[in-house]
């Protein structure tokens, strides 16, 4: 027997898959969505990025069952939304859009308690549930009793993200959710939806137009051309190492190795001892090691300490490296800084080198050529 009756892997790990949809509005020519095909993983964050018009609304509204697609088929958890009845399909995702949509004569706790309590469920659960959902976005519990424009954007904002998150749902879709803050606020959201993920683990599909958002906040990126056109979805770091169109290279900006840089952290190089020997090495040694590098100096260390660089005139024949003149201080960074920090570090220290430093202990050293090596790896 062969067949052991299970689906096949790959559908049973995709949240969301839309096969060749298309969407056309009625009296309009023009398709706002065109033949898209889309696999979206259990716990991914994807970005959905383009420019206005593009057609990025229209793919979240009928992921969530608010428009039909003319032609094609949206699976969301592995069963086709067409079968499904919308309420059914709609409590397994929580939606959250830029304009925020708090209702205005009900309190904070009432607009997060609204679809608890549309489900039915006990007083005691609902309230339990909503100071859950107010410490988990970061607001304070006395905020609840208050109406939303009491509150600022960015607050309306959590509330707004609280109340998607109200029953749990597995997928949650944004729809330029940072849109309307201002940017420092936006900073904040952003950075606090990278911690609230790493905690409840959702399928998010972020809808933004900003490129730097999609980057600093999404697994894969899906990047559509106006009708709705998919011109590449892959990682950040493929889009901007290989744009698969013109298009695609104009829209990620031509500073995009800087931008890889920012992605990438010192931990992504391959790793590199680099020209270090101990303190009671001696002076053959230090020539081998020189030599392999092709430097004139060699970094010293004691017990895992970095102590200093040495230059190849100051290496005395018959004595360690201990007791020649060594040149402190050395630039510094961490295993977990950006390769962009690291760069800065290095351009700004009057060195071509930075040594890693982990909590006092030696890790290997950076070097320009070793940054520029780990971006010819493109992370998947
Ligand atoms: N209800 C509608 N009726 C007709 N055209 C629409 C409707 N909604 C959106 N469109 C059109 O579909 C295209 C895609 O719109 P939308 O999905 O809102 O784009 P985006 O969110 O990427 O800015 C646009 O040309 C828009 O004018
Ligand atoms: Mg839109």
């Amino acid at each position: 027997m062969s067949s052991n009756g299970h689906h096949s892997k790959g559908a049973t790990e995709m949240a969301i898959r839309l096969d060749g949809v298309d969407k056309v509005f009625p009296g309009t020519e023009r398709p706002a969505v065109s033949a898209l095909s889309l696999e979206i993983p259990r716990g991914a964050t994807v970005a959905l990025i383009g420019p206005s018009g593009c057609g990025k609304t229209t793919t979240l509204r009928m992921i969530n069952g608010l428009i039909a697609p003319t032609a094609g088929r949206i699976e969301v958890d592995g069963t086709d939304i067409a079968t499904q009845p919308t309420v059914q399909l709609r409590r397994g995702i929580g939606y959250v859009i830029q304009e925020v949509g708090l209702f205005p004569h009900r309190t904070i706790a009432q607009n997060i308690g609204t679809v608890p309590k549309m489900l039915g469920w006990e007083r005691d659960r609902i309230a339990e549930r909503i100071d859950e959902l107010v410490d988990l976005v970061g607001l304070d519990r006395d905020m609840l009793r208050r109406y939303p424009d009491e509150l600022s954007g960015g607050q309306q904002q959590r509330v707004g993200v609280a109340r998607a998150l109200a029953a749990d749902p597995p997928v949650l879709l944004m729809d330029e959710p940072f849109g309307a803050v201002d940017p420092i606020v936006r900073t904040r959201l952003q950075d606090e939806l990278l911690e609230l993920q790493a905690r409840v683990g959702k399928t998010i599909v972020l809808v933004t137009h900003d490129i730097d958002e999609a980057l600093k906040i999404a697994d894969r990126i899906a990047l559509l051309n106006v009708g709705g056109i998919l011109e590449q979805y892959s990682s950040a770091d493929e889009l901007l190492a290989a744009p698969a169109s013109g298009f695609v290279e104009a829209f990620v900006g031509d500073d995009r190795s800087v931008k890889r840089l920012q992605l990438k952290t010192v931990a992504d190089l391959p790793f590199h001892q680099g020209p270090v020997l101990a303190a009671t090495d001696g002076a053959v040694a230090a020539r081998k090691v020189m030599q392999e590098y092709a430097t004139d100096w060699i970094g010293v260390t004691s017990d895992d300490i970095f102590l200093g660089w040495v230059h190849a005139d100051d290496i005395l024949t018959d004595a360690p490296l201990a007791s020649a003149p060594r040149a402190m201080p050395a630039a510094q960074v961490r295993r977990d800084s950006t390769l962009r920090s690291a760069m800065q570090i290095i351009m700004t220290s009057h060195t071509s080198v930075a040594v890693i430093d982990d909590g006092g202990q030696f890790g290997g050293v950076v070097t320009l050529e070793l940054i520029r090596a780990g971006l010819e790896a493109v992370t998947d």
